[in-house]
C-alpha cells in the first residue's frame, strides 16, 4: 500500500505493519479452518444492490435510533477483548471516537479496571457481559456499569468454551493478564433461565442477546425477555463450519425483527456492506476488527478514521442506492448475485 490507509484492507495491513504478530493474529484469526471468517466476509459478495432513481436521495440521512440510545449512523463497535494490546489508551481511545462519530460501542467484559474510565469519555456505550463462575463479581461488574452510565446490556452467548484457535497455539500467544485486567472464568453452564438473572441486576436496562444464528434460538431470547438481538458468530472466532452472520440474518429476521431489533455482526467491511445488510433487515451493524486496525495504527484518530470510511460509504450507497433515509433501506434493493 501507498500513501495513508484508506479501506479496511488498507487499515489492516497497517495494522499488520506495527503489531507484534502474534497480537495481530489474535485479531485477525478464526476458530479451526477459518472457513467460517472467511464466509463472513464472502456471503456479501453474494448480494447485488437494485438501486432506485430519482428518490431525493442525493444528501441522505443516516441516523437512526436503538433502544433509546441515538446513532449518527447504523454503525456501532463490537465489543473486541485487551484494546491496549493494540494501543496504551486502549478502550479510552476508541470511546472518544465512537463519541466524535456520534455512534455506541460495546465494552467487552474484559475491561474491568476500566468500567468508570471508558464511561469518562462520555459516549453512548453498552455494556458486553460474560458471566463468570462467580455470580457476585459479574454483579458488582453490571453495578459498577450502571453507575457509570452504560446504556444497555449486551450478553454474549456464544462463548461456552472458547474457540479452538490455531493461530494463537502456533504463536504460543497468551491473553493479556493482570490482576485486574484478567476475566475470570466463564460459567460453563448457563441457560435461557439465566436471562431473568440479568434482568433482576438491571431492569432498567435493554437487555441485547449476542451470538445468535439459529431461529429457534431467537425465539427464546425473545421469549426470554431480549430487547434486541445480535446474530454473530463471534467473527468467526468460535466454531468453525457456523454460517456466515449475514446467511443468518434473513431467517432470523422473518421470526423475531416485528418484536425486537435484530443487529448483525462479522464481515462487515465498507457502507455497501452496512447497506446489504441492513437491507436484510438488521437495524444495526457492529463492526469489530476493522476498529482494531484503525486502533492499532493510530490510536483514536485511527478508529475515527476507519468509522468514517464506513460512514461516508454509507452516505454513498445510500445516495446511488436511492435511499434518503435509513428507513428506505429495504428488502427489495437486494437480490441475490
Ligand atoms: C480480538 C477480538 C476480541 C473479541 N472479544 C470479544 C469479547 O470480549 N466479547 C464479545 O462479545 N465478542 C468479542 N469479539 C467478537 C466481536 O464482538 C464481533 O462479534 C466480531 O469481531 C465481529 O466480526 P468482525 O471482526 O468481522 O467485524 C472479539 C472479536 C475480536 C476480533
Amino acid at each position: 500500500m501507498s500513501g495513508a490507509p484508506i479501506t479496511v484492507e488498507d487499515w489492516k495491513g497497517a495494522a499488520r505493519a506495527v503489531l507484534p504478530p502474534g497480537v495481530f493474529d489474535y485479531i485477525a484469526g478464526g476458530a479451526g479452518g477459518e472457513r467460517t471468517l472467511v464466509a463472513n466476509e464472502a456471503a456479501f459478495d453474494r448480494w447485488t444492490v437494485w438501486p432506485s432513481m430519482l428518490r431525493r436521495s442525493g444528501n441522505p440521512d443516516t441516523s437512526t435510533s436503538i433502544l433509546g440510545s441515538e446513532l449518527a449512523f447504523p454503525v456501532g463497535v463490537a465489543p473486541w477483548a485487551f484494546q491496549r494490546q493494540v494501543h496504551p489508551d486502549g478502550e479510552v481511545a476508541t470511546a472518544r471516537a465512537v463519541e466524535a462519530m456520534g455512534i455506541p460501542m460495546c465494552v467487552s467484559s474484559t475491561v474491568l479496571d476500566r468500567v468508570e474510565d471508558v464511561a469518562a469519555s462520555r459516549a453512548t456505550l453498552w455494556w458486553q457481559l460474560y458471566i463468570w463462575r462467580d455470580r457476585r463479581a459479574t454483579a458488582d461488574l453490571i453495578s459498577r456499569a450502571r453507575a457509570a452510565g452504560y446504556r444497555a446490556l449486551v450478553w454474549t452467548v456464544d462463548v461456552p468454551a472458547l474457540g479452538v484457535r490455531h493461530r494463537d497455539t502456533r504463536n504460543a500467544y497468551t491473553l493479556p493478564v493482570g490482576p485486574a485486567g484478567s476475566p475470570q472464568e466463564f460459567e460453563p453452564d448457563l441457560s435461557w433461565d439465566d436471562l431473568a438473572w440479568i434482568r433482576d441486576q438491571a431492569p432498567e436496562l435493554p437487555i441485547l442477546v449476542k451470538g445468535i444464528l439459529r431461529v429457534d434460538d431467537a425465539r427464546l431470547a425473545v421469549e426470554h425477555g431480549a430487547d434486541a438481538i445480535v446474530v454473530s458468530n463471534h467473527g468467526g472466532r468460535q466454531l468453525d463450519r457456523e454460517p456466515a452472520s449475514l446467511d443468518a440474518l434473513p431467517e432470523v429476521i422473518d421470526v423475531v425483527a416485528d418484536r425486537v431489533p435484530v443487529l448483525m455482526d462479522g464481515g462487515v467491511r465498507d457502507g455497501v456492506d452496512v447497506l446489504i445488510a441492513l437491507a436484510l433487515g438488521a437495524a444495526a451493524v457492529l463492526v469489530g476488527r476493522p476498529t482494531a486496525w484503525g486502533l492499532a495504527v493510530d490510536g483514536q484518530a485511527g478508529v475515527e478514521a476507519v468509522l468514517g470510511f464506513l460512514r461516508d460509504g454509507l452516505v454513498n450507497a445510500m445516495a446511488n442506492a436511492g435511499c434518503p433515509t435509513v428507513a428506505d433501506i429495504t428488502r427489495d434493493l437486494v437480490r441475490r448475485a
